[in-house]
């Protein structure tokens, strides 16, 4: 077993002193992709943002690198965490080169990493679709060379192309010795990629499994808990 990255033990997590996420246990090994499912309010999101320092645990403790951290999301930053959400932290009035060369210059990395940005570096990146937008911020994320990856929804509103591409460059990242924490509405294509997962329903752990034993009961997973609510879900 390789050595655990990212943890939560005991976990309560929440806002206002309120608990939305209840006693929850989980751990990322260097090399792993785990994935969180779960429907819209079960609590990913929380556990997310408390295991990067967002948010302070309620109860329980987040272990980071093998050691219990309270430190706040920029000092986890520092010691090689990278979270990624939808919301891509781009600056928008900047070109895509600029946003890659903020702290230090990315450009080479990142068109390393995706090489379909480099005929958009030099114009604003607010201009860029979704998907290139999202490569953006992967790449810049990768980029730091992170030891923990954290990264919610990449996929929210993203052609499954796209979506394949991003869970491709997270599971070159994890080949790597990199720990990656993911948040993903598509139960298929994120089994396709992680090495197990765990499903969230009202804060709490409901199913968890490696990839292959959730790929067994994945129609029983998204009857009972991903498909309940206004999301009808894919077709097919
Ligand atoms: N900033 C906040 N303040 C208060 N409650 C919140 C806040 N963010 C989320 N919640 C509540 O916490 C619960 C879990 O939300 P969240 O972690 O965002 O779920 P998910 O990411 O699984 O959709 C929900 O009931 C949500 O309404
Ligand atoms: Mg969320």
């Amino acid at each position: 077993m390789s050595e655990v990255l990212l943890e939560a033990r005991g976990l309560s997590a929440g806002y206002g002193g309120q608990a939305v996420v209840h006693g929850l246990n989980l751990a990322v090994a260097a090399g792993e992709i785990v994935c969180l499912f779960g429907p819209n309010g079960s609590g990913k999101t929380t556990t997310l943002l408390t295991l990067a320092g967002e948010l302070q645990p309620l109860d329980g403790a987040t272990w980071l690198l093998g050691e219990e951290c309270r430190a706040p999301l920029y000092q986890r930053v520092r010691r090689g965490l990278s979270i990624i959400t939808d919301e891509r932290s781009l600056i928008f009035g900047l070109t895509t080169r600029e946003n890659l060369s903020l702290r230090e210059d990315l450009v080479a990395d990142a068109v390393r990493h995706f090489p379909e940005l480099e005929p958009h570096l030099d114009r604003p990146v607010g201009l860029l679709s979704g998907g290139q937008q999202q490569m953006v911020a992967m790449a810049r994320s990768l980029a730091a060379r992170p030891r923990v990856v954290i990264a919610d929804e990449l996929s929210m509103g993203l052609a499954p192309q796209i979506v394949q591409r991003l869970l491709e460059s997270l599971r070159a990242a994890a080949n790597q010795g990199v720990a990656v924490l993911l948040v993903e509405q598509h139960l298929a294509q994120a089994l396709a990629v992680c090495d197990r997962g765990y499903v969230l329903n009202q804060g709490r752990v409901v199913v968890e499994g490696s990839a292959d034993e959730l790929r067994r009961q994945s129609k029983a997973i998204e009857a009972a808990y991903l498909f309940g609510d206004d999301d009808s879900g894919p077709d097919a």
